[in-house]
């Protein structure tokens, strides 16, 4: 007996065999699908995603580049979204002893990872989901059918590659790959043949259909919070539909969240020092330094400019500013 799932897996792996295909870190090969490249098991978890889930109105599905902040944004957002469940300040805050990951699960590496087609029914409203997916590409119904908002982070191109660059050695899936070389990943970054790539097309999408429906798409940047985070918290609290009241303004509940979320407060946690994520990364290493401008310290020259140069080709036309 062929099940549906079965019957649906093989409607996946032959779309994957159709795919164009390019290799990746050596170890590794990237799929191009819907204009963006995975690697194989990210993109068998999208397309099961996309067949199988299902948005309800009142989902919020966090989308990110990877490194572009995407576990601050998880731990902001369900703060706000938990804070009378889970009131700022309180003992058993959950974002006291788990890594934001666990309390946010991504489609593609979480939840339809490993071939598996979750249970959600217990999940509260409103749902959280995080995807490095273009959250365009996991189905129509986002845009167009659903009610359920997506808020978009994004970063300077040159901090998230070099994020990247010290993150990927520490993925257990890459540690047993043959090392890469700073060259050969930032050719790679730059071309745009790496997962989830190409970076500028990522932002893009996210960025166009934000103008376009400003109450469906929030686009943020790493750049804007740690700028200015207590104003951020707050937007993203309105954008959400769950504004601050006076009195939690009185109680300073904002500068609570922002706070609680820093980089500074996170980082120095157990549950983020030891422990490692699903996908197998150290919680540790999800927090190096968080700063503006580390790409300064490891780029040449040449790879600014390189770098400068295909954003300000690609996003200027667009308005576009990071
Ligand atoms: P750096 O490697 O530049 O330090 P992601 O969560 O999408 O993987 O992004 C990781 C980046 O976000 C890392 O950047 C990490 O240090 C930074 N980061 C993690 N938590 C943060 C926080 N609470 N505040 C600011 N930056 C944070």
């Amino acid at each position: 007996y062929a099940g549906e799932g079965e019957v649906g897996n093989q409607e996946i792996e032959s779309l994957i065999e159709s795919l164009p295909k390019i290799p990746f870190l050596r170890k590794f090969h990237c799929y191009k699908y819907d204009g963006f490249w995975y690697v194989e098991n990210h993109l068998r978890a999208v397309l099961s995603c996309k067949k199988h889930f299902r948005f309800q109105d009142s989902d919020i599905l966090l989308a990110s580049f990877p490194k572009c902040g995407t576990t601050w944004l998880k731990a902001i957002v369900y703060t706000i979204v938990n804070r009378q469940r889970y009131p700022i300040g309180s003992d058993d805050h959950p974002l006291l002893t788990n890594n934001p990951h666990a309390l946010v699960h991504y489609f593609e590496i979480d939840l339809y990872g490993n071939n598996d087609v979750p249970d959600l029914s217990n999940m509260h409203a409103p749902r959280l989901f995080a995807t490095h997916a273009s959250a365009l590409s996991l189905g129509d119904e986002v845009k167009n059918k659903s009610g359920c908002k997506i808020i978009y982070i994004c970063r300077n191109p040159k901090d998230c590659f070099v994020s990247l660059w010290h993150f990927l050695p520490k993925l257990r899936a890459v540690e047993a790959a043959t090392t890469v070389s700073l060259d050969e990943l930032f050719d790679s970054f730059c071309s745009g043949v790496n997962a989830y790539g190409p970076f500028w097309d990522h932002v893009l999408e996210h960025w166009k259909v934000s103008l376009a429906m400003p109450e469906k798409v929030m686009f943020l940047s790493y750049e804007q919070i740690i700028e200015q985070p207590d104003h951020y918290v707050k937007k993203i609290a309105e954008f959400l539909g769950c504004p601050f009241s006076g009195v939690e303004e009185d109680e300073r509940v904002v500068n609570g969240i922002v706070k609680m979320c820093s980089f500074t407060h996170l980082s120095q946690l157990e549950a983020n020092k030891s422990g490692r994520t699903q996908r197998g990364a150290r919680h540790d290493t999800l927090f190096r330094c968080g700063v503006i401008g580390d790409s300064n310290n490891l780029l040449s020259s040449d790879m600014i400019n390189k770098i400068d140069q295909i954003t300000q080709d690609k996003f200027s036309p667009y308005g576009l500013k990071i």
